[in-house]
């Protein structure tokens, strides 16, 4: 059997430094007790993440599918949340909810059959996956598929089963980052053969990290697993400059995996990376 995935993750929609549609368009009261709607302002960098990665990503992901069935994985933080109150576009529940949806309904252009979303991390998601459940509510309406939202699943598409949540691996340090990867999913694929008794999936997809890893992990016995850690569409704020320790570059995407006789042939990046640095020139 012949599909993609693709996946997507972490939009953190309401937020500045998070994915928004130049079309959005949000209603608050107006005058005379009227409702007033209007276009929040884009950030540059949210309209390169728009039409650079996002639309260019969505172009890349039509003609490589060529008419596949494609299933997409939103694998959570769909919204920012209102915990944490820097460079919110908007704390109201349902303007972020509105802004995730409108992002997200530009994929119906790659034609899925199926549409899923992960709950995100609860502080970023309004809790229990709120989020993710009103926007796929909304979604049912706007996409010519069924859209499911879950905290935690197992698909099985045609025999190939995919695992997919929010959390993984931890982040790691630079050069362990492929390690810390490689021993989650190791760990996983063992729990599944001797706690339950089965295969692993083929198949495991993370968000959480903003942050791309691709790992195909084989275990002695010739038993293989693919984990694939999405990028974010999200920039980088004074929180994530913390955790990374300052690392100078980010990646922002989404990740196209190839299916082909029940098999992964190839995991493709639609991702761009770029320098985040302030770059200044001093003449002395
Ligand atoms: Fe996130």
């Amino acid at each position: 059997m012949d599909f993609h995935i693709l996946n997507i993750s972490d939009t953190h929609g309401g937020n500045r430094h998070g994915l928004m549609s130049p079309d959005t368009v949000l209603t608050t009261e107006g005058a005379e007790g009227k409702p007033f709607t209007f276009t929040p302002e884009m950030t540059p960098y949210q309209e390169w993440m728009w039409q650079d990665v996002y639309l260019w990503g969505i172009e890349q992901a039509i003609k490589m599918t060529a008419g596949r069935p494609v299933i997409v994985i939103h694998a959570g933080d769909v919204t920012h949340g209102n915990r944490f109150t820097e460079s919110l576009v908007s704390s109201r529940m349902s303007h972020q909810i509105a802004i995730a949806v409108r992002a997200l309904a530009e994929l119906n252009r790659v034609k899925p059959v199926r549409f899923f979303l992960v709950h995100g991390t609860d502080v970023h998601v309004f809790g229990e996956g709120t989020a993710e459940e009103e926007v796929a509510e909304r979604l049912r309406g706007v996409m010519g598929c069924e859209v499911a939202a879950t905290p935690f699943g197992l698909l099985d598409i045609g025999g190939v089963k995919v695992d997919i949540a929010h959390h993984g691996p931890g982040p790691g340090v630079g050069w362990l980052q492929g390690n810390t990867a490689r021993n989650y999913a190791k760990q996983h694929m063992m729990d599944e053969i001797f706690k339950l008794h089965r295969l692993p999936p083929d198949i495991y997809i993370r968000g959480h990290n903003h942050a791309y890893r691709y790992e195909r992990v084989e275990l002695d016995d010739g038993i293989v697993s693919h984990l694939i850690l999405c990028p974010s569409f999200c920039s980088m704020n004074g929180y994530a400059r913390a955790v990374t320790r300052s690392i100078p570059w980010i990646t922002n995407g989404m990740v196209l995996i190839d299916i082909q006789g029940g098999m992964v042939t190839d995991v493709h990046p639609l991702t761009k990376t770029i320098d985040i640095r302030e770059h200044f020139k001093v003449t002395i």
